[in-house]
């Protein structure tokens, strides 16, 4: 146990950890443009948040909450997603009496107690967007094509992006009654979590994993059938905003999404390369959310993308994340004069910005050598008692073994101009 990660977690190493930088930083960039800024919120929040916000009848709040008991007996749960944090966070920290929309990013591990397999794990990460106050189909389309541009910047191509509208309370009301008059017949067959879900939460049975459950929705009456007509309206100026940019998109009528607070338009993006679910990216709208967590009624929209989904596509479509491995300058040194003298040198050009090593560990000039190859380094210096007397060092580059000699205290000019 004390030399394996548990189950579902895993390291992210030094040797792939560029990979995630980038795109962070390409995700981070993208919502600077969009005006989304960043927001970093707990790792854990009441346990009441999410029962209360992602919704008690959820898969998520039902089995895969991560949650304990702290010292002072107040039940806590690690995040399962981001969306519950924010809302808590704008409320908090009156953010409903600021300049509307408010838009916020994140990028966040969250935590579920799932079945791992390819692309679900018990810690994973998220990128996200948060949008408050603005309550048209404006801002669906501006944070769908946030995603859009994201994803063409890393050069991804032919994910999928679904949508679908699952109304408002009022549509809801008439859509569980037809719902349920459709299950009725299959109650018995159903799993005992939906049979109690049949009463509490109907539309939760169409997101159940089980089996059986999945073959008795198939044929289940969709939402959008039943949406009112602001709702409809709501989501015929999402796919005019959308034509409007030429961002393709197919109409789904089964996403529901697995998470109570969505009201109105939800969306995915799908790849078949990320695992059995295939959504690499998944959002929609949550006007009664802020309500629901004891705040303002105000309007809302986001989404959460997997990291680890994001990286198997940009792996499946061979998309190669530049790589900046090389070190400028190994100083090779040979004995403690010269030693003492490069330790000072390389804090210097360190100082510089430059990307300079030396060997800590006394070794030969010929293992220092092969240090300095391993590394990447691009320029290599032998300093040794000579160099110092005579204040001049060959600097060597590596990838044509060509040499020239230069003054010592010139190192920097030289680094800067290469
Ligand atoms: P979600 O669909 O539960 O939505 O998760 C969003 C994304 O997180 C998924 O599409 C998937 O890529 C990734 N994901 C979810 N579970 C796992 C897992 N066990 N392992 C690896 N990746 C996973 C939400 O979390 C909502 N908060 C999204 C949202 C934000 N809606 C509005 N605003």
């Amino acid at each position: 146990m004390l030399t394996k990660a548990p189950k579902g977690t895993r390291d992210i190493l030094p040797s792939e950890i560029y990979k995630w930088q980038a795109v962070e930083a390409a995700f981070m960039n993208i919502c600077n443009s969009f005006g989304y800024k960043e927001i970093r919120i707990p790792v854990f929040e009441h346990t009441e948040l999410f029962k209360r916000g992602v919704g008690d009848s959820t898969d998520i709040v039902q089995k895969e909450m991560y949650t304990f008991n702290d010292k002072a007996d107040r039940s806590l749960t690690l995040r399962p997603e981001g969306t519950a944090g924010v809302v808590r966070a704008f409320i908090e920290n009156g953010m409903a009496s600021v300049p509307q929309p408010v838009k916020m990013a994140y990028a966040i591990t969250c935590y579920r107690y799932e079945n791992v397999q390819k692309g679900r794990y018990r810690e994973f990460h998220q990128f996200g967007v948060e949008a408050f106050g603005a309550k048209g189909p404006e801002i669906d389309v501006e944070i769908i094509s946030l995603l859009e541009l994201f994803f063409k910047h890393l050069g991804l191509k032919d994910l999928l992006l679904k949508i679908n509208s699952i109304g408002c309370s009022t549509c809801r009301k008439t859509y569980n009654d037809a719902l349920k008059a459709y299950l009725l017949p299959h109650l018995d067959r159903m799993c005992g979590l939906c049979k109690e879900r049949y009463d509490r939460n109907p539309m939760r049975v169409i997101d159940c994993k089980v089996d059986v459950c999945k073959e008795i929705v198939k044929d289940a009456p969709a939402l959008i059938d039943y949406i009112c007509g602001e709702c409809q309206e709501h989501f015929e100026g999402l796919k005019a905003g959308l034509d409007n940019l030429g961002i393709q998109y197919v109409v789904d009528k089964s996403i529901v999404r697995g998470l109570d607070y969505y009201t109105k338009t939800v969306f995915e993006f799908f790849s078949h390369n990320v695992g059995t679910q295939g959504t690499v990216c998944g959002g929609g709208r949550y006007d009664g959310l802020v309500e629901t967590c004891c705040g303002p009624t105000t309007p809302g929209i986001g989404f959460a993308l997997g990291v680890e989904r994001l990286l198997m596509e940009i792996e499946s479509q061979d998309i190669k994340i530049p790589w900046d491995n090389c070190i400028d300058l190994f100083l090779v040194t040979i004995g403690k004069q010269a030693d003492d003298f490069c330790a000072k040198l390389v804090f210097e050009l360190r100082d510089a910005g430059f990307k300079v090593q030396k060997d800590l560990m006394a070794r030969s000039v010929k293992a220092q050598m092969k240090s300095a190859d391993k590394l990447g380094s691009n320029y290599t210096m032998v300093v040794g008692d000579d160099e110092i007397v005579s204040g001049k060092g060959k600097i060597r580059r590596m990838n044509d073994g060509s040499e020239e000699e230069i003054d010592l205290s010139e190192i920097k000019e030289f680094l800067k101009g290469i």
